[in-house]
C-alpha cells in the first residue's frame, strides 16, 4: 500500500537550526494554536539543569515567542530557546486503554479538528461551526466545557452567530451512553425554546462515538484487496463519496481536506478500476479518525470495509497513533454491527438539537 500521512504527529527537533540570530526551533504547521503541546526549553545560562519541558495548550505563537498555558501558569517562551516541540494527545482523564482514557469533551474537541468547519467561532469552550450546510458536525455549535456566559445568554449568542450567517442554529450535545438529554441544562433550555431532538432527522437522534485500539485491528493479509491511500483528494474518491451523501460543491472538498493531516483510502474493482470502497482517515497526535467509510452495495460482506480499516490501523500503528475513533448513527444497525465485530466499543454519544424546520 502506498501511504504517506501529510502531517502526522510531529517530533520536531530541528537538528540543524537555521543560521542567524534566532536559531531556535522550526515550528511546523501541525503545532497550531489550540493544540496540546510539549515544549523542551533551554534554561537561562548558569541554571542548574540545562533544559525543562512545558506541557499545555499552545495559545499563541509568532516569529519570536510561543505562549503555552500549563496547568499552573501561562508561560511566554522565546522561540530561539525552544529545543524541540511537538503535539501530544489529550490527557488521560479516566482509567483504561489509550482509546478509553480520554474524556468525552476532549474527544469531541479532537474530532472537531478531524472534520474542520470552514467558518469557526468560539464562545468560551464552545466551538461554533458553519460550512454551508455540509454535514451536521460542521454546521453546529459544539457544546463542550464552559461557554463563559449563563446558559440563556450563551444560547442567544449562538443563535445570533448563526443568524448573522443566514444559517439555522443547531447544537450538538453529548453525554455518557444512554444519557438523558433533558437533564443537560443547555438541552433543557433549548427544548424550552422549541428546539427538538435530532431536528426531525432519525440519523441525528443519537450518534455513537466508538473507539478502539489500532493494535487490536487485524492486519492486512496477502488475501486483502489492494488499498490505495492518497494524501490528496482525487475526483474519483469524491465521486464515490457522493454516492453516499449530498455534496455541497466547494464546502465538501474544503471540509474533507481541512484537517492538519488526512488520507483518502480506497479499493477499486480490478476489471473496471471503478472505486467500490472508500474511507477518510484523519491524523492527530496519538489518534486516528475514520470518516465516510462506505462500500458499494454490490460489494458488501466481501471484507472490503475491514480491509480499509486494517489499512488505517496499519498507518496508525506506524505513526504512533494507538487509538482510533469514529462516529456512527445509532440507527445505522449495519454500521454499528460492523464496528462491534471489529472490537470497537461506544465511548460516549451525542445528539443534535435544532428547530423543527432547520
Ligand atoms: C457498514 C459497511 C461499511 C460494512 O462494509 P462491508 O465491506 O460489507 O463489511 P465487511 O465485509 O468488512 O464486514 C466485516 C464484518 O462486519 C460485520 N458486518 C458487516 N456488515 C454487517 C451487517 N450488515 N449486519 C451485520 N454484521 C455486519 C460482520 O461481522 C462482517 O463479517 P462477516 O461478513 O464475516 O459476517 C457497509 O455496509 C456500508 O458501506 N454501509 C453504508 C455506509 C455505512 O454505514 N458506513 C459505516 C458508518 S461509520
Amino acid at each position: 500500500m502506498n501511504a504517506e500521512p501529510t502531517d502526522g504527529p510531529t517530533d520536531e527537533t530541528d537538528p540543524q537550526p537555521s543560521t542567524g540570530a534566532s536559531a531556535g526551533h522550526r515550528l511546523s504547521a501541525a503545532l497550531t494554536v489550540g493544540s496540546r503541546v510539549v515544549v523542551r526549553y533551554r534554561l537561562a545560562e548558569g541554571a542548574g539543569a540545562g533544559a525543562t519541558d512545558f506541557l499545555g495548550e499552545l495559545v499563541a505563537r509568532d516569529e519570536d515567542f510561543l505562549v503555552v498555558d500549563t496547568r499552573s501558569e501561562r508561560v511566554k517562551l522565546i522561540r530561539a530557546d525552544v529545543i524541540a516541540a511537538k503535539d501530544v494527545p489529550p490527557p488521560a482523564s479516566r482509567r483504561g486503554h489509550a482509546h478509553e482514557r480520554i474524556s468525552a469533551d476532549d474527544l469531541e474537541k479532537l474530532m472537531a479538528k478531524g472534520w474542520e468547519a470552514l467558518d469557526r467561532g468560539g464562545l468560551g469552550d464552545w466551538v461554533l461551526r458553519a460550512s454551508e450546510g455540509f454535514t451536521g458536525r460542521a454546521n453546529s455549535a459544539l457544546v463542550v466545557g464552559d461557554p463563559s456566559l449563563p446558559v440563556d445568554k450563551a444560547v442567544d449568542f449562538v443563535e445570533k452567530w448563526y443568524s448573522d450567517r443566514g444559517r439555522p442554529t443547531i447544537f450538538q450535545v453529548h453525554g455518557e451512553r444512554g444519557f438523558v438529554v433533558e437533564e443537560l441544562p443547555v438541552a433543557a433550555a433549548l427544548l424550552e425554546r422549541g428546539y427538538t431532538l435530532g431536528g426531525g432527522r432519525a440519523d441525528w437522534q443519537r450518534v455513537l462515538i466508538m473507539t478502539g485500539l489500532s493494535a487490536a485491528v487485524p492486519p492486512l493479509t496477502e488475501a486483502s484487496a489492494p488499498v490505495t491511500a492518497d494524501a490528496e483528494l482525487k475526483m474519483d474518491w469524491l465521486l464515490a463519496y457522493g454516492q453516499q451523501r449530498s455534496i455541497v460543491p466547494g464546502a465538501t472538498e474544503a471540509v474533507l481536506t481541512g484537517s492538519d493531516g488526512q488520507l483518502f483510502l480506497s479499493v477499486s474493482e480490478p476489471d473496471s478500476g471503478r472505486i467500490i470502497a472508500i474511507t477518510r482517515m484523519a491524523i492527530h497526535p496519538g489518534w486516528a479518525g475514520i470518516f465516510g467509510l462506505w462500500v458499494h452495495p454490490d460489494h458488501r460482506r466481501e471484507g472490503l470495509a475491514s480491509t480499509l480499516v486494517s489499512a488505517v490501523a496499519m498507518v496508525a500503528r506506524e505513526n504512533n497513533m494507538p487509538a482510533i475513533y469514529l462516529q456512527v448513527s445509532a440507527d445505522n444497525t449495519d454500521g454499528v454491527a460492523f464496528w462491534e465485530a471489529l472490537g470497537f466499543a461506544v465511548h460516549h454519544e451525542y445528539t443534535y438539537l435544532s428547530r423543527p424546520n432547520a
